[in-house]
């Protein structure tokens, strides 16, 4: 079952080609993503040779088999993970019924849209990564790059089968809107707004991978729970890709922060630009700035929307079976936060109404998880100084502080106090322009740029010095 037929144009484990009408709707999507992918893919890559990883099965061990490929040529697939035999409905009205294989008529708009906002951002990603290659630190990292890259262009994949599979003509229509939608086009942009603008530097594609890629597992996880199965089945397999696009950027980040610390205790400052490294407090702004629109992501405090799929079993909570608790959530409590007299106050309301800010708070707790990594290294490094990570008020634009300036401590601020401070907490031009010197291309196999330290090892046993992308 889980294993992956390659002998078809399309490999899939999902017996497309017992189903000639839905093959022949994917086959006719095919050429149209692969004109995609050439136009607003990574760009000047087509000719390149990349060490990538394929998926083979889709069960948990050796899922992976890793070989030089040109980007072009990537087996794009449609891959679901094994069906859990007699899976039930987990959570809401629905709960203890059989999974849906097929859409509800009742809920067809409601899920359609989920999965179409979820497959919106998998080719914006690869939109807002496209010129980075071109000032790659070193080959490894251009070649995690491209690992990402193409493993979102397969997510678009996921997501547009479950379109042509189960919405008829208006899944067909979306999947065609899903390569008609660019970043940041003026008449046509991608639909959540983070995925709007430009990944410019590698530091920020560490952020994204590590902030908004996590945002991805916490959507992805909590879509693995719908009582939906074809798209709880997507998800899972999903979530594997997902674990490495984090991986790129906790360690990417990792390498950066263990490089700056590096350079500020042999100078004995913070202030290392002109040492050819990103200081650590230029590292808290983009923290800060990748953090707060994340945060965005997961929707407004109070969401009746929210409550619905949550009741109707579209979407459940993070790791919604292994929660003790009545997973109707009736009369159930949450804290949401408010302002009061100028302050962030917390007070206890329906849970149901505030499953997006559950699902926020699980991120933030994840979100740490790393930061703590860091601050350990940085304090053996014997530098003082900690990252941390920013209030839920500060640089929202989403739900209860939207219209209010915030501190990264969460104190209310008037606009001139906020104006004042802006440029130590956010990333500012200089910043910015200081980040962007940086960014010059390095191709020498095993050679970094000084602004980042080598990653401890190579990929699947190769060392680091290993040539991961030739580019004739
Ligand atoms: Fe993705
Ligand atoms: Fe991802």
């Amino acid at each position: 079952m889980s294993s992956i037929d390659y002998s078809q144009k399309i490999p899939n484990n999902v017996n497309l080609g017992d189903d000639r009408r839905l093959q022949r709707a994917l086959e006719n999507w095919q050429p149209a993503y692969l004109d995609w992918w050439n136009q607003l893919g990574p760009v000047d890559s087509s000719e390149m040779e990349i060490y990538l990883r394929t998926a083979v099965a889709v069960d948990a061990d050796g899922w992976a088999q890793f070989g030089m490929v040109k980007m072009p040529e990537y087996r794009w697939g449609i891959f679901l993970a094994d069906a859990e035999p007699d899976r039930k409905i987990n959570f809401g009205m629905h709960k203890g019924e059989a999974a849906w294989q097929d859409v509800p008529g009742e809920y067809r708009s409601d899920l359609r849209r989920l999965i179409v906002t979820q497959g919106d951002t998998e080719p914006a990603s690869v939109e807002q990564q496209r010129a980075l290659g071109r000032t790659c630190p070193s080959l490894y990292d251009l070649r995690s790059l491209f690992q990402v890259n193409v493993e979102e262009g397969r997510h678009l994949w996921a997501m547009v089968y479950l379109l042509h599979a189960h919405f008829g003509r208006d899944g067909r229509e979306e999947a065609e809107e899903l390569l008609a939608r660019h970043s940041g086009d003026v008449d046509k942009p991608r639909i959540l707004e983070a995925f709007n603008v430009p990944t410019e530097d590698w530091l920020s594609f560490f952020m994204f991978t590590y902030f908004q890629d996590r945002d991805g597992k916490y959507q992805l996880s909590a879509l693995a729970e719908s009582g939906f199965d074809p798209l709880s089945r997507t998800c899972r397999f999903m979530l594997t890709e997902e674990a490495h696009h984090m991986f790129v950027g906790e360690s990417g980040v990792g390498r950066i922060i263990q490089r700056s610390t590096e350079l500020s205790a042999k100078h004995d400052t913070l202030d290392i630009e002109a040492h050819g490294g990103i200081p650590l407090p230029t590292i808290q702004k983009y923290i800060n700035f990748h953090f707060s629109i994340c945060l965005d992501l997961f929707g407004q405090e109070r969401s009746t929307n929210a409550a619905n799929f949550y009741t109707t079993g579209l979407k459940g909570r993070f790791g919604e079976t292994k929660i003790d608790d009545d997973h109707m959530l009736d009369g159930a409590s949450y804290k949401l936060p408010d302002i009061e007299g100028g302050k962030v106050v917390w007070s206890d309301q329906p849970a149901l109404t505030a499953i997006n800010e559950v699902l926020r708070d699980e991120y933030r707790e994840d979100s740490l998880r790393g930061l703590s990594r860091w601050n350990k290294a940085i304090k053996a490094a014997g530098v003082d100084f900690e990252l941390t990570l920013p209030h839920t008020a500060f640089n929202r634009n989403i739900g209860t502080f939207r219209d209010v300036n915030a501190s990264p401590t969460g104190e209310i601020l008037t606009q001139e106090e906020w104006d004042r401070n802006v440029d130590a907490w956010l990333p500012n031009d200089a910043d910015r322009a200081h980040v962007k010197s940086l960014m010059v291309p390095v191709t020498q196999p095993g050679q970094m740029a000084n602004w980042i330290a080598a990653p401890a090892r190579g990929i699947h046993g190769q060392d680091v010095e290993f040539e991961y992308v030739k580019f004739h």
